[in-house]
């Protein structure tokens, strides 16, 4: 059994990674603000198999006690997907300050504040992994969504940067960029798509799966994984 946090694991993307990992025996230490979600997700994995964590991670001074505090009660940790994600499709100037600063922080600053928690822990283990969720507008601009995909760009240099920087530790950094999920993510309806014009939740979930059963040695830098029917790539 291996122990992983996730973020945002409450729903969408995030939920279906916390059932793919505890349905094969792994433990998750979920992550997202509203507990009645994560309850949910924990009736359903059954006992043992999910840790509710609540945290808002606008909250830059909650994240490291928290997340310390369910290190310690699972008794150690094998690796985190930093997947929580929020994003607004409007103009940059129709952004309001505090939103804007929620986006950075939220995206791209709890990520690495998640990663400095959890690095000590995979090196004292002589491993582990840590995936990244990002987007495959951290590799291409689009208007009137400029803070989010500023923060898919920086979650992309950020990934390959600390890479290079731990992997002699034998912890992994993988980056996965999806492109349209079929998640509520900006206010849509989970669990409407045809599987063609956007990705099943549980079947990207799966891919990144694979990403963290990669051999030992070897590492999945980064991936790209669109659905077919998307028509903007
Ligand atoms: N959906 C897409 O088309 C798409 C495309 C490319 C990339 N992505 C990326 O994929 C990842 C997952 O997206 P998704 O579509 O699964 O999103 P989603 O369905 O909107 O779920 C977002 C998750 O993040 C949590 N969350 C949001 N704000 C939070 C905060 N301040 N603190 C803690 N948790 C928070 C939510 O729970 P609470 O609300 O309870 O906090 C929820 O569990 C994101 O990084 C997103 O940018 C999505």
């Amino acid at each position: 059994m291996r122990t992983w946090l996730i973020t945002g694991a409450s729903r969408g993307l995030g939920r279906a990674l916390a059932l793919h990992l505890s349905a094969r025996g792994d433990r998750v230490l979920a992550v997202a603000r509203e507990p009645a979600g994560l309850h949910a997700l924990a009736d359903r994995c059954g006992p043992g198999r999910i840790d509710a964590v609540p945290l808002d991670l606008a909250d830059a001074g909650a994240i490291r006690p928290t997340l310390d505090a369910a290190i310690a009660g699972a008794g150690g940790i094998d690796g985190a997907i930093n997947n929580a994600g929020i994003g607004a499709y409007k103009s940059f100037l129709a952004h309001d300050e505090a939103e804007l600063l929620r986006i950075l922080q939220v995206n791209l600053g709890a990520a690495m504040q998640v990663c400095r928690v959890v690095l000590p822990h995979l090196a004292a283990r002589g491993g582990g992994h840590i995936v990244n969720i990002g987007s495959d507008l951290g590799r291409r601009p689009l208007a009137n969504m400029a803070p989010y995909v500023a923060t898919k760009h920086g979650l992309l240099g950020f990934s390959h940067s600390l890479l290079r920087e731990v992997k002699d530790q034998r912890i992994r950094v993988s980056l996965v960029n999806p492109g349209i999920i079929d998640t509520g993510f900006g206010g849509g309806q989970e669990g409407h798509g045809d599987g063609h014009h956007s990705l099943r939740p549980e079947e990207l979930a799966a891919q990144v799966v694979a990403v963290l059963d990669a051999p030992a040695g070897m590492v999945i830098d980064e991936i790209t994984l669109h659905p077919l029917g998307q028509s903007d790539f």
